[in-house]
């Protein structure tokens, strides 16, 4: 026998570590091999893998392609290898290139012939894209989870601090009083506009594409409906080569986790900043902090800084994944296999991100005297004062000019509005009366917005009180 001919097998796998198959005459070099491989990132999705394949065996036994025998020994071989993976005693091998082949050789070689019939009407390809499917799915409610939490904890804090004020600002400029609470609720806004986007998302997601097979669908008489029951999708693909080849939805995910990194990460620069000494508007604890090595005085937050950082590599996942599929003709290509080891570091990274952020809100200690002494520099309460004269009669744009004389003349004297006596108010516009000291106080600005979506403490703790009850489990 020359080298060149591969051994003759009945069975596929059997030669694997030389051969792809009888019809190759020659394996690939070990790089070639390592190069191809995804084993060691697609095994992570074992468990959905098999999942599909139980259902996969249970229509086929359904339909009268595979015996009920069959179905029970195909059923018993998954339950060990998901044993044995469980136990970390699965070996997985380089030579089956992905986690489809890995566990359909086990398989074989503890249910012989019944684990050879599993993958008829199949194909990797169509299995791949159900698995995907599958595993995103469960991430997805894990972050859904995830992002009620957060709105929860942002909710709590609110509610303590919705009488707390600070600047708020535009430009990075003192520009008007809020209250801590509404400024955290922000946040909250953002996390839930999040999970509906993950919400529509998993609705895409949630499509079976088993059953179009290597990408135009199978002669045996299948029941795709029967599968998409027994593995809890909503729908059918309805389109063999699409079904197949489609990845829009991973792409939807990593847009949505990019924009769930990206509010992770304006939040986190708001903490790092409200911790420096030179703002000292929050503590964080110490669980999410670490020293330096030189300076012994340094608590640095490292926390907020690595999720601001990580947020970059989350947004490269996107663009990643929308180029992987440009240039991608119908139906399945090789490409397609690269979309995983992104797909999953986005899953990850907010998944922990999130999980850390939930915590570190609890951890977060406020200092409101900080907050207020800042409030009351910048002349935050100017706009009250343009209302008030508009109020009074004054038209806005009148009102805003008198306001800047005003602004004008306290600069020089080193004071705040509030510190004007009447008298000094009054050459600015003799309509102004002792009323005016409720409004230039930075509670009466507050208080004074309590219209839906205005930061007075009054609105605020009905807005937190309605993102708990929305959010409670
Ligand atoms: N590991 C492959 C992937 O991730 C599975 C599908 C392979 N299909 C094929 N025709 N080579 O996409």
């Amino acid at each position: 026998m020359s080298t060149n001919t591969p051994p003759s097998s009945q069975d596929q796998f059997a030669n694997k570590a030389m051969a792809w198959s009888a019809r190759f005459s020659e394996p690939v070099s070990d790089l070639v091999k390592r190069y191809t491989a995804s084993v060691d990132f697609d095994k992570r999705m074992a468990r959905f893998d098999i999942q599909g394949s139980l259902a996969h065996a249970s229509m086929l036994a359904a339909v009268g392609v595979i015996t009920e025998q069959d179905k029970a020994d195909i059923e018993r071989g998954m339950s060990q290898i998901l044993d044995e993976i469980a136990q970390g005693q699965f070996q997985w091998l380089l030579d089956l290139e992905d986690v489809h082949l890995n566990i359909e050789k086990r398989l074989v070689e503890l249910i012989g012939d019944a684990g050879k019939r599993l993958h008829t009407g199949r194909s990797r390809n169509d299995q791949v894209a159900t698995d995907i499917r599958l595993w995103l799915r469960n991430e997805i409610d894990i972050a859904l989870d995830l992002l009620a939490q957060m709105q929860r904890k942002l909710a709590e804090l609110a509610l303590a601090q919705a009488d707390t004020i600070l600047p708020g600002f535009t430009h990075l400029q003192v520009a008007q009083p809020v209250t801590f609470g509404h400024h955290l609720l922000a946040y909250a806004e953002m996390f839930q506009r999040d999970a509906e986007r993950l919400q529509d998302c998993r609705k895409r997601v949630n499509r079976l594409p088993l059953g179009a097979a290597a990408l135009a669908g199978t002669s045996y008489p299948i029941d795709r409906e029967m599968v998409a029951k027994l593995l809890d999708f909503d729908d059918v693909c309805r389109n063999s080569l699409d079904a197949v080849s489609d990845r829009d939805f991973a792409i939807e995910f990593c847009a949505a986790a990019a924009l769930i990194m990206t509010h992770i990460s304006r939040f986190s620069e708001e903490l790092v900043l409200w911790m420096s000494p030179r703002v000292g508007f929050i503590d964080l604890a110490d669980r999410f902090c670490t020293g330096s090595s030189i300076m012994p005085q340094k608590k640095n937050p490292d926390v907020p800084e690595l999720a601001r950082g990580k947020t970059g590599r989350v947004n490269g996942h996107l663009i990643a994944l929308l180029t992987l599929m440009k240039g991608q003709p119908l139906a399945y290509n090789k490409d397609n296999q690269e979309d995983k080891e992104g797909l999953f570091d986005s899953a990850d990274t907010i998944r922990d991100t999130l999980t850390i952020f939930v915590d570190l809100i609890s951890g977060i200690k406020v200092k409101p005297e900080a907050m207020r002494a800042a409030a009351l520099q910048g002349f935050a309460t100017a706009t009250d004062l343009a209302d008030y004269l508009v109020k009074k009669g004054l038209p806005f744009r009148d009102a805003h000019e008198t306001v800047a004389l005003a602004v004008r003349e306290c600069e020089q004297l080193g004071c705040d509005l509030a510190d004007l006596n009447l008298e000094q108010l009054q050459k600015f516009d003799s309509r102004i009366e002792s009323d005016i000291f409720g409004v230039l106080t930075l509670e009466g600005s507050v208080a004074s917005r309590k219209h839906i979506g205005g930061t007075a403490p009054e609105r605020v703790r009905i807005e937190a009180q309605r993102i708990l009850d929305r959010t409670q489990g």
